[in-house]
């Protein structure tokens, strides 16, 4: 390694440590834990409820959920959007596993998400807004299916 190459890679070092810096300032340690090590994130095949929600920022969030005896047992989910968004779908999906429909209603909201993460700058609170309106759209999806099971069929996923 050439002397310009080590001098890059220190300079490419202190500012990533000054970005972390910067994040820490901003966010709790639950919000960079759960940005960088992402519960539940990926699609699932075949699930009993899905959901695509797009948000007020136009990143979109995706659900889903399996269901054994109206509980939740799996939950899963997928985004496009930034680190925020990514912690708040995690919270979500670990929030609404074991719960039913009532308990994931009460208890799976956007004030729930932003408790569970201590709390999120102003400006990010519509991320946790976007991962509970996805999984109340997702257990929606699952209950119209279950009233008009044909519908499976046609969903894209
Ligand atoms: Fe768009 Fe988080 S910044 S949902």
């Amino acid at each position: 390694m050439s002397v310009k190459d080590e001098d890059l890679d220190k300079f490419a070092q202190q500012l990533q440590n000054q970005i972390m810096e910067q994040i820490k300032k901003r966010y709790s340690e639950v919000v960079i834990d759960h940005w960088q090590n992402p519960r539940n994130f990926q699609k699932m095949e075949n699930p009993d409820g899905y959901a695509q929600v797009k948000g007020t920022c136009g990143d979109s969030m995706e659900m889903f959920i399996k269901m054994k005896n109206q509980t939740i047992t799996e939950c899963t989910f997928q985004t496009d959007g930034c680190g925020t968004t990514i912690a708040c779908g995690s919270t979500a999906t670990e929030l609404a596993k074991n719960k039913n429909f009532t308990q994931v209603l009460a208890q799976v909201s956007t004030e729930a998400i932003l408790k569970n993460l201590k709390g999120l700058p102003q400006e990010d609170v519509h991320c946790a807004q976007l991962a509970s309106d996805t999984l109340r759209r997702a257990l929606a999806d699952y209950l119209s299916q279950k009233k008009s099971p044909w519908k499976k069929h046609y969903r894209k996923i």
